[in-house]
């Protein structure tokens, strides 16, 4: 049985904002399919904060560190359609902290009308400021950006945290993907089943890095599938490395995580960021019907598109668990409709 007691996770400030323990649910129609006994999925949809996702988890920390400085007011970067800025906006509201937000050109040749839809929708509806930026693939100059909007803030005679981007700063929504790892290995436990892999989208690299350091911290060798959502394996591999790294520091445990350890593909990003295949439009489809699952053309789809292609592939061993992790990104799906208009008419 894990024990809580003297882990170095509880030392970090926290606010409570996920919904969780997530459920770990049995994906019985692909089980009667492959014949694998073992596949689960995560479902970190379920979080809450305004339609729920991984990030509910992750900005638990960055929250509590926000509250602990005594901040007023978090900012947030990320794309039209993100995730996480929708869920740090409804984590203030809940919190009663004001939040301001970027929006990032990102994803080129969507419909026009991206800003009244999905995410961006929900932003507008959790009523927060919105300032725009140009530019979708500059970590540095967004996070530079931030920064100034938070100088304003600090004109007004306000309190800002920012959350930024960039990779050196250090991970705290890691610690939630710790948190997860726990949950999970206590749920295989209860079931009885040992723990072997785990498939999870690999963005910003905070979760992929937080459930690998965390699997290794409770003394698990369950091997972690990174499924490149944003960048080629060559750029997200080190960049795994050295979240998971930092993260081992935060906790204590120097050298935790080897460089052997951080498996990332990117099999099934397609032409890049926001940019669906036709096999990430295939699992979207396959998880709708054969299992209630609602994934998204941006982060799930794609990852599920690699946790069928290794279980085709005979990469998750059928004598332990093999568990997707769902993380969210529902919204989304609204924003990428015009995709299922052209499926049909064609
Ligand atoms: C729905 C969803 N899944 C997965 C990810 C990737 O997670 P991470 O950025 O922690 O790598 C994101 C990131 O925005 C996301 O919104």
């Amino acid at each position: 049985m894990l024990s809580l007691t003297n882990d170095p996770v509880l030392g970090f400030p926290r606010a409570r904002l996920a919904h969780a323990p997530t459920p770990m649910d049995p994906l019985d129609a692909i089980m009667r399919q492959s014949g694998h006994p073992h596949l689960y999925v995560k479902r970190d949809d379920l979080t809450g904060l305004a339609m729920g996702g991984n990030k509910a988890r992750q900005l638990e920390y960055y929250f509590g560190a926000a509250l602990a400085e005594g901040a007023d007011t978090v900012l947030i970067t990320g794309a039209v359609q993100s995730n996480f800025v929708r869920m740090c906006a409804a984590a203030a509201r809940k919190l009663g902290r004001a939040c301001e937000i970027q929006l990032e050109d990102r994803v080129q040749g969507m419909p026009p009308g991206q800003d009244q839809t999905g995410n961006t929708l929900l932003d507008r509806l959790l009523g927060v400021p919105i300032h725009r930026f140009p530019v979708g693939e500059d970590e540095a100059a967004a996070d530079d950006n931030l920064e100034r909007i938070a100088n304003d803030v600090r004109a007004r005679g306000g309190k800002p945290y920012v959350i930024h981007l960039g990779p050196e700063y250090p991970p705290l929504g890691g610690l939630g993907y710790i948190d997860c790892a726990r949950e999970i290995l206590t749920q295989t436990e209860a079931l009885g089943v040992p723990l072997k892999t785990v498939v999870v989208a690999s963005g910003s690299a905070i979760s992929h890095a937080g459930i690998l350091t965390g699997f290794r911290h409770y003394g698990s060798n369950a091997r972690v599938f990174g499924i490149c959502v944003r960048r080629n394996a060559d750029q997200q591999h080190p960049r795994v490395v050295k979240r998971s790294r930092h993260l081992a520091d935060m906790l204590g445990r120097t050298g935790l995580v080897t460089e052997q350890d951080v498996i990332t593909t990117d099999a099934y990003i397609g032409e890049g960021y926001g940019k669906p295949t036709a096999g990430t439009m295939a699992a979207i489809d396959r998880a709708a019907k054969s299992e209630t699952l609602l994934l998204d053309p941006v982060y799930t789809g794609k990852a599920f598109d690699g946790f069928l292609g290794l279980l085709k592939q005979g990469m998750l061993p059928d004598d332990g668990a093999a568990v997707f992790i769902h993380t969210g990104g529902t919204p989304g799906l609204f924003a990428y409709a015009h995709l299922w208009h052209v499926a049909r008419a064609s």
